[in-house]
């Protein structure tokens, strides 16, 4: 099942990603990781220390790789020759960092070749990348994706079985969610969950959705505040570390017995 995790800057599309990576995975579910961000930081929410985590290139960035599977150097361009079929299935193993035994991360980067101001060999080895794994037969694939959502591009969208889209129960927050829960529905993703969080009035976040959304319907979940997340990022811990017993841990595991009925259905 590929899972698209979409929102708005803040709003806490890594956290939800971390914890359905972490919950999948310790439910014996083989798990792939993918950031896409472009100041990507899923790493350190999965448990990998700062210092580790900055060495990271990420593979839209790692030019020595790029040249080495499409045979192009940066700055060389479009204009000549390269490799647009590059070797990528090996990837995912051999730069994938090893979470725990069933999880795994890339940290891809953004592909969004304009906003990073070139047309670089590396992001088409990125890209290449992404459309392969979006096809291969991993059971789990949960890509942390940014707001602008360059993966809401054509060739990319259309695989993901489910799209969540994280937003704070604020209107402001909630219609940019309602615009990318359309996107995803018009680029064919046939399952949609909102998941309102940081939510500390549930009756006030209801009807916050109630006045974006109208009576469209749209199927909400909610995930509450927790100071515990606070508390552990002041000490650069990860998600790892989230004791299963607070208030986010719990919603988010709720949140994954949603998605398995989903998946099986
Ligand atoms: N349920 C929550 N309760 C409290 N703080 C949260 C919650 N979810 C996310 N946060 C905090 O909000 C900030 C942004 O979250 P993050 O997951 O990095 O957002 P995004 O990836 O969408 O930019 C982080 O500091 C995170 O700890
Ligand atoms: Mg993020």
């Amino acid at each position: 099942m590929k899972i698209l995790v979409s929102g708005k800057g803040g709003v806490g599309k890594t956290t939800i990603s971390a914890l359905l990576s972490i919950i999948f995975s310790k439910n014996s579910y083989n798990v792939l990781a993918l950031d896409t961000d472009s100041v990507p930081n899923l790493a350190q929410s999965l448990g990998i220390p700062m210092e580790e985590a900055e060495k990271i290139i990420p593979l839209a960035k790692n030019d020595e790789l790029a040249e080495e599977r499409t045979g192009a150097r940066p700055g060389e361009g479009w204009g000549i020759l390269f490799s647009l079929t590059p070797k990528v299935d090996d990837i995912a193993d051999k730069y994938g960092i090893k979470i725990n035994d069933n999880l795994k991360l890339v940290v891809v980067g953004s592909i969004d070749a304009s906003k990073e101001g070139c047309l670089c060999p590396a992001i088409a080895l990125a890209k290449a990348f992404l459309i392969h794994v979006m096809t291969s037969s991993r059971e789990i694939i949960i890509v942390d994706a940014e707001a602008g959502a360059e993966v809401f591009g054509r060739g990319l969208a259309e695989k993901f079985d489910l799209n969540i889209t994280v937003s704070e129960p604020t209107i402001k927050s909630l219609a940019i969610a309602r615009k990318l829960i359309k996107m995803a529905n018009e680029l064919g993703v046939e399952n949609n969950i909102l998941v309102l969080n940081k939510v500390v009035d549930e009756i006030t976040a209801a009807q916050a959705v109630k006045r974006v959304f109208g009576g469209e319907g749209v199927e909400y979940h909610i995930v509450r505040y927790d100071p515990e997340i606070v508390k552990l990022e002041m000490l650069g811990k990860g998600l790892d570390k989230l004791n299963p017993n607070s208030r986010v841990f719990k919603d988010v595991q709720s949140l994954y017995e949603k998605i398995l009925r989903i998946k099986k259905s």
